[in-house]
């Protein structure tokens, strides 16, 4: 084994450095050196505020705030060189401040551990994925809501259980997911709200001895106000969790839209073309026009909700406050973010070019006797019929339709008497699948008036 030195940042009662094992299941600067744009923002916070408390002196803190500033520049070009041995962002950045700067930058950790600094960086990047997520979401809900009104009157069918059921429209199928996706909205938004306050100054973990201005810090990073609890403050991630949580139903929404994509673009639907831009094609088979984008959106879900589950699985055994197992909280992180947004803006692109077929849905709107039920509640109507009475006298002539090999309104007035001898030749009227989903007037009904309403108060609510 080779002897190392020990760590310049802790190494005090260290006599050697650590085992290249260690070093390797230790470090963490291979992926949270994303976080190298909050770290330093949160430093230039914490330094003003010491210097406007007169903890550090105006040209200690003017050289730390300048000197983060070249180091952040160096970052984002590129050309820092980022060290395994300095285990994470924060020790890599107070070190590369130090040869910048020299002996200033050995007081910015004045007042401050990393477990108070790397929760408010890591709260800072969700807190900036939940606004990715909020406007990936409108983005697509604006996309749906034009499919919504190119369409709020088209024809087609609903299902249960995938068999056909009623007719509906397709302006009112596309505003189901208008509906779905203001609720994940506004889960990334809630989310948000509650994890909008400040660790910084929780210090390691019982708070500091110095006269820290927590308020300030928390104002000039944009939180609505300091943590309550030092304790809370470094060992709570349940600012990732929600994150996390709003994500997984998020994607879920998004796997079930994927699904019907993949239904809808077959051959045996074509309910809807997806434009070359959102589609592959087989290597071997020539006529094949594959929707992988959908099939990828469906599968990522996935990474989400595993990353979900893992960070509950990390947090849940901890003791307050911080350990190291919650230095795993960020790569799942970063990677469900990554993923959402991907498919977020996949989905967005694929809704955006999209053909609905008006011919095929309207044809498939009419097949499997999807105006059963228009005719049953005619017979309750006009007839007086009781509804379970109709049910069954509907059924009937289901049956004899199906026999028949024809649709409901195919049948003759003198097939239809023969089951009920008070039905009249105004029966027609209501098998008709444009009659139908005109009839259906109720608030949130598919009346093409309704969705047409529906459509208009999100456009108006969408900024
Ligand atoms: N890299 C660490 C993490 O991500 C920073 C906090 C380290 N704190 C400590 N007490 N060792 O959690």
């Amino acid at each position: 084994m080779t002897e190392t030195t020990a760590n310049a940042m802790w190494g005090g009662r260290f006599a050697a450095g650590p085992d290249a094992i260690m070093e390797a299941i230790n470090a963490s600067i291979g992926f949270d050196k994303r976080l190298a744009k909050q770290d330093i923002e949160g430093s230039r916070a914490h330094a003003a505020m010491l210097a406007a408390t007169g903890i550090l002196s105006d040209s200690d803190v003017a050289a730390i705030r300048e000197g983060l500033l070249t180091v952040l520049s160096e970052i984002e070009g590129g050309g820092f060189q980022f060290s395994t041995a300095l285990e994470d962002i924060h020790m890599n950045v107070e070190a590369r401040l130090k040869q910048v700067i020299g002996e200033p930058a050995g007081r910015l950790h004045t007042a401050r551990s990393r477990n108070d600094q790397v929760a408010t960086d890591f709260r800072l990047w969700v807190r900036d994925q939940a606004d990715a997520a909020i406007q990936g979401l409108e983005a697509l809900m604006r996309a749906l809501l034009r499919q919504a009104e190119q369409g709020a009157d088209w024809v087609m069918p609903g299902f249960t259980h995938l068999q056909t059921a009623q007719p509906v429209t397709w302006g009112h199928h596309m505003m189901a997911y208008v509906e779905m996706l203001a609720r994940d909205r506004s889960r990334f938004a809630d989310a948000r709200a509650r994890m909008n306050e400040s660790p910084l100054g929780a210090a390691a973990l019982a708070g500091t001895s110095f006269p820290i201005d927590r308020h300030m810090t928390a104002a000039a990073l944009g939180f609505d106000r300091p943590m309550a609890n030092s304790l809370d403050a470094v060992s709570d991630r349940d600012f990732a969790l929600e994150f996390l949580a709003a994500a997984s139903i998020c994607a879920m929404h998004l796997s079930r839209f994927a699904e019907e994509l993949v239904i809808w673009s077959s051959a045996q639907f074509r309910f809807v073309r997806l434009s070359d831009r959102f589609s592959t094609g087989s290597s071997i088979m020539p006529q094949k026009k594959n929707p992988d984008a959908a099939e990828l959106i469906r599968a990522k879900i996935g990474r989400i909700l595993g990353a979900n589950v893992a960070l509950l699985t990390v947090m849940k055994g901890l003791p307050l406050t911080y350990s190291k197992d919650m230095q795993e909280d960020k790569e799942q992180v970063f990677d469900a973010a990554d993923t959402l947004m991907l498919a977020l803006a996949a989905m967005e692109g694929m809704v955006r070019d999209m053909t609905a077929n008006r011919e095929a849905l309207e044809q498939a709107a009419g097949s499997g006797f999807s105006t059963a039920t228009d005719l049953a509640d005619w017979l309750v109507r006009v007839l007086g019929l009781p509804f379970r009475e109709a049910h069954h006298v509907t059924g009937t002539l289901v049956a004899m339709a199906e026999q028949a090999g024809v649709d409901l309104p195919e049948l003759s007035l003198a097939q239809m008497q023969s089951v009920h001898p008070g039905i009249t030749q105004d029966i027609f009227a209501v098998l008709g699948v444009h009659n139908s989903v005109a009839s259906r007037t109720s608030y949130g009904g598919t009346a093409p008036a309704q969705v047409r309403a529906q459509i208009a108060r999100w456009k108006e609510m969408l900024p």
